[in-house]
């Protein structure tokens, strides 16, 4: 199955493959726009079928003034309505980079003037795409037009960038991991504490409608006290090898974003963090010192539990859920499914398959994400803060030790 993604420049991208976009030849703007409601439909009926009090109509980062859900097309991105325009540079053109460039140039108030990437190649075909420049990273956080700025680039230059785009005074999205180096993300923590302008880090989940949906009813009381969260986050299939000997490993690069997401749920790091972790899906990712199955437990003070578990292979796609135990009762975030469908015959019970990863799962998190980003950017109360993506880095080094000494419980008090 082939799910598409209509750009702005009415092109389709298809976002079924892994890690992949695939551009499919222009079609027509109606063809397209039907596209793009095809795909985003079931998260619309979601919506209304809860009303008023559903997740969307709720989520606490959307910006409801003007967002996807009512229907704010690129057309109107001259601000008929008089808002401020977010001109926008965007640091990196690779995986992660094309998806926000999509993001930025759908949002009524962003526009998307200029990009750039180590590779030459990279950042010509996404200027090209769009129609804008293609500068070095440099040159745009150096340029006075450039008011905001998204750090898209590998994760070992993510502090670097941060500190110059806020030296020069833009609003900063940046992407997850602050940094390989705990030790590092701090040093960058201080310079950018010491410039005054706060950084938003890209942990896209806390934006994703069911995750958003579960936070809100366990702050409305629905389930009483929180008292035993678990965190499933499986891939689909593991990334190449290469790509494990640069990503900081496990903790550091997947697990970050479910230490966030507990941070988000429960509403304060833990005090004692205990991991165990195994090669068993790719020897060869053992081979380069990493590990592809991992389970971490982590202990509050007031005696609250956690567990999370990942895994760089599912054979049914991307499995991304969370479970709440409180005092009062139950919440659950399940998969996004293909469809809906549910098949019952003499044989058995079954339905489609969780959809297939992080592209096609939070692509309506990626968007609110950046329309809670713009909506702060001139204030800087970011809902998401450089201070949450140095917790959740120091949570990463807490479960890397910890798996290293055996599963030995580490203080988290130890690593700050
Ligand atoms: N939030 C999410 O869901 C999510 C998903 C994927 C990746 N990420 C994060 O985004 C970052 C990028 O990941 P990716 O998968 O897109 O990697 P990628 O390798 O596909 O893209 C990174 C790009 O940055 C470029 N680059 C490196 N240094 C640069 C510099 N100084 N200036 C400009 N360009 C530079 C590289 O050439 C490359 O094209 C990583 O930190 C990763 O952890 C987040």
């Amino acid at each position: 199955m082939h799910i598409y993604l209509a750009d702005p420049g009415m092109q389709l991208v298809d976002l079924s493959l892994i890690g992949l976009l695939r551009i499919a030849p222009p079609l027509e703007k109606a063809e397209a726009m039907f596209l793009i409601a095809a795909r985003f439909q079931p998260l619309i009926m979601f919506a209304s079928a809860s009303g008023r009090d559903s997740a969307v109509a709720r989520h606490p980062y959307v910006n409801n003034s003007c967002n996807r859900f009512q229907n704010c097309s690129p057309s109107v991105k001259d601000n008929d309505s008089g808002g401020i325009m977010l001109k926008v540079g965007l640091l990196g053109a690779g995986r992660i980079g094309k998806v926000h460039a999509a993001t930025i140039a759908a949002h009524p108030k962003s526009e998307l003037v200029a990009v750039s990437d180590v590779v030459a190649e990279n950042a010509a075909e996404l200027a090209a795409e769009y129609g804008i420049a293609d500068r070095g990273s440099d040159e745009i956080i150096a340029d006075p037009q450039v008011d905001a700025v998204l750090i898209a680039t590998s994760t070992d230059t993510h502090s670097d960038l941060i500190e110059a785009a806020t030296a020069a005074g833009k609003a900063v999205l940046c992407e997850k991991p602050v940094d390989l180096s705990l030790e590092r993300a701090r040093a960058c923590q201080a310079a950018v504490n010491k410039a005054g302008k706060p950084v938003m880090i890209g942990f896209n989940r806390r934006f994703d409608p069911s995750f958003a949906a579960l936070k809100a009813a366990l702050e409305a009381g629905e389930i009483g006290k929180a008292e035993l969260l678990s965190i499933t986050s499986f891939d689909p299939a593991p990334p190449p090898v290469a790509y494990v000997k640069v990503s900081g490993g496990l903790f550091r690069d997947m697990m970050i974003h479910d230490f966030d997401m507990a941070n988000f749920i429960m509403g304060e790091t833990p005090v004692s963090i205990s991991a165990t972790g195994s090669a068993i899906v790719d020897p060869e990712i053992g081979a380069a010192g990493d590990v592809d199955t991992a389970v971490v437990t982590m202990r509050y003070a007031d005696g609250r539990l956690a567990v999370i578990r990942n895994s760089r292979r599912a054979a049914y796609g991307y499995d991304q859920r969370v479970e709440l135990l409180g005092s009062e009762g139950l919440l659950e975030a399940q998969n996004m499914l293909e469809n809906t469908v549910v098949k019952s015959t003499a044989k058995g019970v079954t339905g489609a398959k969780p959809t297939w990863f992080f592209l096609e799962r939070y692509m309506p998190a990626y968007e609110a994400e950046w329309a809670a980003f713009v909506e702060a950017a001139d204030t800087g109360a970011f809902p998401v803060t450089l201070d949450d993506g140095v917790a959740a880095l120091a949570m990463a080094e807490a479960a890397t030790r910890s798996a290293k000494s055996g599963g030995q419980p580490v203080a988290l008090a130890d690593i700050w």
